[in-house]
């Protein structure tokens, strides 16, 4: 049932490029546009939409993450996000015209749930994105749209977290596509280049052999701090949180940004430091800020291991490890940086002597609150 890999969590992430290209099939029509009726929330009722809170934990809420910074480009739609857990303690502001999106993989996280119980007590409309059909969030929500990953049985969440980003993306494209706030062509773009993610994921696992002998030097380390920003930040923060729950490492993300506010304090010879790196193309001025931080940390002795698009020749004389990925436009880029995090965490665990596929303290759907 493992396919001929050792451990679930192997053969989880290399069935990606399937994952990602079973959750767009069948929701672009032959011309390109986006036929989303599934998720049972009519065209007017998604044009009296003025608020997006995304609730969501762990790794569902990193995909969050991501999705805000596409909603709010492609929609215009003020997008939050917060960790379900959180939610209903804070009296969040909500109405008939509030869309909570919840993301979970199982469906049945308690956090997550309560939330989605929360919203509707509001009378605000939920949208649930989920991987488990006939799951209880989806069953307790207005619509649904389902990630197609299929059964994910490692405790750490891989495929379905690409899967969960590709349905965002899919949501927030036809929330523009039905309200009108970008060009027919212009998600027609967005839609071929996402056709084009499952080949881009493919090739970063074929050329993934380097990331595994990183991993294994790194045994013994002590911390790695992950650091990113725009859509790389949450892809940082889900790193870290691999590598935390399967190596049972400190691992910490920041937004780069931040270091000169604190976290630069930590950095000290030999601390590994990963740095996923923006798109030159698209948002270049966050790209070159990146490329000061990483001159920053390894000034300070820091070993910076450098997740970067191919191509981008520019980080080379700063990178200890240069790891390259397909290029993509910036707000696709998660679908291949988070690959070779997924299986730097998994192999440094794997080195480190634990079983990836149950690591301790943990379950895989987390029905308490
Ligand atoms: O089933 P869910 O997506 O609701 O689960 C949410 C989190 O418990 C889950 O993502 C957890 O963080 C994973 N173990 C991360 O790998």
């Amino acid at each position: 049932e493992k396919g001929g890999y050792d451990y679930f969590m192997l053969k989880e992430i290399a069935e990606q490029p399937r994952a990602v290209a079973d959750t767009l099939l069948g929701r672009i029509d032959a011309n390109g546009r986006l036929t989303l009726d599934e998720i049972r929330l009519s065209d007017d009722e998604l044009r009296e939409i003025d608020k997006i809170i995304i609730v969501a934990c762990g790794t569902a809420y990193h995909a969050g993450l991501v999705a805000k910074y596409a909603i709010e480009h492609w929609t215009r739609i003020p997008c939050e996000v917060e960790l379900a857990s959180e939610f209903r303690y804070r009296d969040p502001i909500l109405d008939r015209d509030t869309l909570v999106i919840a993301i979970s993989q199982s469906g049945e996280t308690m956090d997550t749930l309560m939330a989605v119980r929360h919203a509707r007590e509001q009378r605000s409309r939920v949208l649930a994105i989920c991987n488990v059909n006939g799951s209880t969030i989806p069953r307790e929500s207005d619509a649904v749209l389902y990630t197609h990953a299929g059964p994910e049985v490692g405790v750490a969440a891989t495929k379905t977290f690409l899967t969960q980003l590709v349905a965002c993306y899919l949501v927030g494209l036809y929330l523009a596509q039905v309200r009108g706030t970008m060009f027919g062509d212009e998600i027609r773009a967005i839609i071929a280049q996402l056709a084009d993610m499952p080949d881009k994921v493919e090739k970063v696992l074929d050329t993934i052999e380097p990331v595994r002998e990183l991993a294994r030097s790194l045994a013994d380390a002590k911390a790695v701090l992950f650091l990113g920003r725009h859509v790389g930040y949450p892809v940082a923060l889900e790193g870290a949180l691999k590598l935390k729950e399967l190596a049972y490492m400190h691992a910490e993300a920041f937004a780069a940004g931040e270091l000169k506010h604190g976290p630069i304090a930590l950095i000290e010879q030999d601390l590994p430091v990963v740095v996923v790196v923006p798109p030159r193309r698209g948002r270049s001025v966050l790209h070159d800020k990146i490329l000061s931080n990483i001159q920053e940390i390894r000034a300070r002795g820091a070993k910076t291991i450098v997740i970067t698009e191919e191509g981008d020749e520019t980080v080379a004389p700063y990178a200890d490890t240069l790891i390259y990925v397909p290029a993509a436009p910036t707000l696709l880029q998660p679908l291949v940086a988070t690959v070779p995090l997924q299986v730097f965490a998994c192999e440094l665990a794997l080195a480190r002597g634990h079983d990836v596929d149950r690591p301790r303290n943990l379950a895989k759907s987390v029905t308490v609150e």
